[in-house]
């Protein structure tokens, strides 16, 4: 089936931070796609000209609205959907009092597949096309939202959680449990469609050294698996971490020591990091997620995005629900933006559009598929309305350049400024 998604199209082929050639954009653009994939991106009368729009094609005009490649999310919780907005803790205890009883509910019969259709109806109403999602501890919860995105044709990076420790019975697995599920779900579901598995120790301090040991042979035996856990983002998370691990050098080294270092794995928060440590990671490619909103609601502290890219490594953007407070890659931007302020880094919005795009693609090393619009990506798309609330209506007034019309809707959109979301080019909403 081919397609034609007429609209301001906007697409990132490199780094603001690297080039000022990064993007090209047009005002009438146009996206010919064929059975969900794009094969051309341009100008209207362009693609016009060179013969490539058939008669007859069935077409879509968001004019003025503004397309862009999907958004992706590199780190969120698929069971936490029921934690969001929980009052006045940091991480040990919001996740003792809130999350680990939530994520035992994904034991019952029947829950996951049911909060699987919401979390991804969530997801897309917020121009979210992608995302590398942790589930709970049971094989259920990872099997429920594979099969959900699945049908979707919807592309997922997820994986079980494999904790055996330091929370209650009910979200616990063992290390040979863990690395049962986890195979078992790898050779379900990975490269099963766009699916992809993401082996997923929780954090060093729900997993004893031998589960650690089990991750790190999973990891051996799928190379091109994604792993994914959380490193150092709240004080008193590093100090019971390191009197758990009292050999490791650092935090860092206690993953590294295990084998899980490498340009697939994701390390979500990356804050309190010693030099050492982000030497080491850039030295083995890992990558740093940055999750604004979270870090704010639980108090964790200031993600060094400068820092980090200046010694070479490389970061994802992620909303962490549910420590996280918004499903939108737009507040994320925004948070991110203050976050950044506070360190003198003003982060332009070019560079935050990327990031949520072509740039958390490149952290997933998945940009030849998702994340931009060149011929050969999926038709995953997000529009996006600049003048979607009165307030943004007004301010939008005095915009003058793509960019300011891009900065409004950094800081100012949410659900509300996603007019419509494709993934594989089936539109997500009904037409307004
Ligand atoms: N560290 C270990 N588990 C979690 C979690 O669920 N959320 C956050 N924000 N940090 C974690
Ligand atoms: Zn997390």
């Amino acid at each position: 089936m081919q397609q034609l998604i007429r609209g301001r199209v906007l697409d990132f082929h490199a780094d603001p931070h690297d080039t000022d050639d990064n993007h090209r954009s047009w005002e009438d653009g146009a996206i010919l796609v064929t059975d969900g994939v794009i094969t051309a991106t341009g100008d209207h009368a362009e693609l016009s000209r060179r013969g490539l729009i058939p008669a007859g094609i069935a077409q879509t005009d968001h004019r003025p609205h503004l397309i862009l490649a999907g958004f992706i999310d590199t780190h969120i919780h698929f069971p936490q959907v029921q934690v969001v907005a929980s009052w006045g803790a940091q991480l040990l205890d919001w996740l003792n009092d809130y999350t680990f009883p939530e994520e035992a509910r994904f034991a019952r019969q029947g829950h996951a597949p049911a909060m699987a259709g919401a979390f991804l109806d969530l997801l897309t109403a917020h121009g979210t096309t992608t995302a590398v999602a942790f589930c709970s501890v049971h094989r259920q919860s990872a099997e429920a939202l594979f099969a959900a995105a699945h049908a979707r044709d919807m592309a997922m990076v997820a994986g079980k959680v494999m904790m055996d420790r330091n929370a209650p019975p009910e979200v616990l697995d063992t290390p040979q449990q863990g690395y049962d599920d986890s195979r078992a779900l790898i050779e379900a579901w990975h490269g099963t469609g766009r699916q992809r598995y993401a082996i997923t120790p929780r954090f060093a301090i729900t997993s004893s050294p031998e589960q650690l040991d089990m991750a790190g042979q999973l990891a051996a035996e799928h190379p091109d698996c994604h792993i994914q856990t959380h490193l150092s983002e709240n004080r008193a998370e590093i100090d019971f971490t390191l009197s758990l691990y009292p050999k490791a050098r650092d935090y860092l080294d206690i993953y590294d020591s295990h084998g899980l270092l490498g340009p697939r794995t994701l390390l979500g928060h990356s804050i309190h990091l010693k030099p050492r440590e982000i030497a080491r990671m850039a030295e083995t490619g890992s990558r740093a997620v940055f999750c604004p909103t979270s870090n704010l609601f639980l108090g964790s502290g200031l993600f060094d995005a400068g820092g980090l890219r200046a010694a070479g490594v490389t970061s994802g953007i992620a909303t962490d629900i549910g420590g996280g407070t918004s499903y939108s890659m737009l507040a994320t931007l925004a948070e991110g933006y203050k976050i950044l302020q506070l360190q003198g880094q003003s982060l332009h919005p070019l560079a935050a559009f990327h990031w949520a795009t072509r740039g958390n693609a490149l952290a997933l090393g998945m940009e030849d598929r998702i994340g931009t619009l060149a011929p050969g990506s999926m038709a995953d798309l997000v529009v996006l309305d600049a003048r979607a609330t009165p307030a943004m209506a007004l301010r939008m007034e005095r915009a003058q350049t793509l960019a300011e019309e891009l900065f409004i809707l950094q800081i100012m959109g949410d659900d509300r400024a996603v007019a419509q979301t494709y993934v594989a080019g089936r539109a997500q909403k009904p037409a307004a």
